[in-house]
């Protein structure tokens, strides 16, 4: 009786974290703290208007923004119009027909910007510009989670009483999912020289705030999770139609490996829509956990992360892992790792990715479009065990995005717990009982 009950309430377990995940609000139990703050310091005003210099700083643990990159989008307020940028550009410049000469940089009143690309000419550079919109994690590279411009900005007025700060704010990032807090009018910023012996400070500092959420950025889910492990023969795969289905006209189309070359064509782009490989799963990431050995006192595991998306190579990959046996992580070979801890006493959580210029892209679908590491773990005598499924992550995310697990009833067992929970019509009777409370 003892076997069937503790796997009933895992399978609670598992309902219930569901239940969590579909969750429509910005919040994310890993990161709870996790934000984009887009900061605008006045620096000088100028005859009609001010110049600024514009920050995106990027305080999300795992979450980062890759490539083709970041596009900023607001409203003006007033008649304003952007003189000149350094270290991006408008996208558009629009209607600046109301100038003689020396025309704006852009008369829309709905401006988008975006980063320049690597290579820019000096004269058109600025701190922590010119990647092409790319912004590591806070986690994986402080120093490259950062993303700044310089903005010349004319009929705004030219005191802190008449101007007014950008309204609506969007941040794509490349695609949706974050939605952008109004301005808020804050303590201005101190800026250190670098002799570091004075400070100057902004005239005026707006900061907004901006906070993902997996629903907006897109329905579907875009990786999953398949087990295994040496003490049974059984490869749990990821749930069928897990990121979509073969059939489905939904889906999108998927392709055979053999093929993908010549319909992709030789762009050799990361391209926002996904071109896949044909899987049961429909994913465009995999990721396997194998409990490959067990020793006196320790045990390993191998993680294997495979690409199916011939569309994107993904640079600075992260994952992010939960299993409660993190707090005694001894080694791990070829990948990164960070201990993340969202709530101080629990330390169950590891931020994951590759080494700089060995694995940090994981290339697109093909042979090589996979990255691996292996894990060795100390046994903790008193929660330690190959039961129940305990092996195996609670959850694991990639690249932020949460993947898709196989149910917990599914996964391997151990070759003497032969009790299955499905024999009890009592028990299945319960768990219908409990999902319907919990679904609703
Ligand atoms: C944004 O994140 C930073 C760093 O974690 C945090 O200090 C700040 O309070 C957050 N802002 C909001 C509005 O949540
Ligand atoms: C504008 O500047 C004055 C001093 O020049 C200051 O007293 C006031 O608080 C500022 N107002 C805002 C909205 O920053
Ligand atoms: C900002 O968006 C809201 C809602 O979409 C709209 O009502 C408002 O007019 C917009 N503000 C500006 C300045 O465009
Ligand atoms: C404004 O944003 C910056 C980061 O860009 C942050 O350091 C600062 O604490 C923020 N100020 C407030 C009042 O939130
Ligand atoms: C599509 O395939 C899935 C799994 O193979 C199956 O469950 C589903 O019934 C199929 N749908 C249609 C419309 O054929
Ligand atoms: C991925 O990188 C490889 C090697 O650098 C390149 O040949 C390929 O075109 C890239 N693919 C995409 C989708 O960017
Ligand atoms: C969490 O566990 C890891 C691995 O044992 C250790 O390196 C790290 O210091 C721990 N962190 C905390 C806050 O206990
Ligand atoms: C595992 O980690 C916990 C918390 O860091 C520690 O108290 C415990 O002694 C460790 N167990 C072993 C076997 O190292
Ligand atoms: C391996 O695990 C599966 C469940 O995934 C179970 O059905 C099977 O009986 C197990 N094999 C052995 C030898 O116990």
């Amino acid at each position: 009786m003892d076997i069937p009950f503790s796997r009933f309430l895992v399978f609670v377990l598992f309902l219930l974290s569901c239940n969590r995940f579909i969750t429509t609000e910005a919040y994310d139990a890993l990161d709870p703290n996790g934000n984009i703050t887009i900061k605008w310091d006045i620096i000088s005003w100028t005859a009609d208007g001010y110049v600024a210099t514009v920050t995106i700083h990027n305080f999300q643990q795992y979450r980062h923004i890759q490539s083709p990159g970041w596009q900023l989008g607001w409203t003006w307020l007033k008649k304003e119009v952007i003189w000149d940028m350094v270290g991006a550009q408008a996208t558009e410049q629009g209607d600046c027909s109301k100038f003689k000469s020396n025309l704006p940089h852009c008369c829309k009143k709905t401006p988008t910007v975006v980063d320049l690309l690597p290579g820019t000419p000096y004269n058109k550079q600025f701190n922590n510009c010119c990647r092409g919109g790319v912004i590591n994690s806070w986690a994986q590279d402080p120093a490259n989670a950062i993303s700044s411009f310089q903005i010349s900005v004319g009929q705004s007025g030219t005191t802190n009483k008449t101007v007014r700060a950008p309204r609506n704010v969007t941040l794509k990032a490349p695609g949706p999912g974050y939605s952008c807090g109004p301005a808020k009018n804050v303590a201005p910023t101190k800026f250190i020289t670098t002799d570091k012996l004075r400070k100057t400070q902004a005239l005026m500092t707006w900061n907004m705030t901006c906070t993902y959420s997996q629903f907006l950025a897109r329905k579907t889910p875009t990786c999953c999770v398949s087990l295994s492990s040496f003490y049974n023969q059984t490869i749990v795969p990821c749930p069928t139609c897990s990121c979509g289905c073969q059939n489905s006209s939904l889906a999108g189309t998927c392709v055979d490996p053999k093929i993908a070359s010549v319909v992709r064509g030789t762009s050799g782009k990361n391209n926002l829509e996904p071109l896949l490989q044909c899987t049961q799963h429909m994913c465009p990431i995999r990721v396997h956990w194998h409990v490959k050995t067990s020793y006196k006192e320790y045990w390993r595991v191998k993680v294997t992360i495979t690409n199916f998306n011939f569309n994107m190579n993904y640079t600075q990959w992260n994952l992010v892992a939960q299993h409660p046996n993190f707090d005694n992580l001894t080694q791990l070979f070829s990948f990164n790792y960070k201990p993340l801890n969202p709530y101080a006493d629990i330390n169950d959580t590891a931020m994951l990715w590759g080494i700089k210029f060995y694995n940090d892209m994981l290339s697109q679908a093909g042979p090589l479009g996979n990255v691996q590491s292996e894990l060795l773990f100390r046994k903790n005598p008193s929660k330690f065990t190959f039961d129940k499924g305990w092996a195996f992550p609670r959850r694991i995310y990639f690249n932020g995005d949460n993947c898709v697990m196989p149910p917990p009833d599914l996964y391997p067992w151990l070759p003497n717990a032969a009790q299955n929970l499905g024999t009890s019509p009592f028990m299945i009777l319960l768990i219908t009982f409990l999902s319907v409370l919990i679904l609703m």
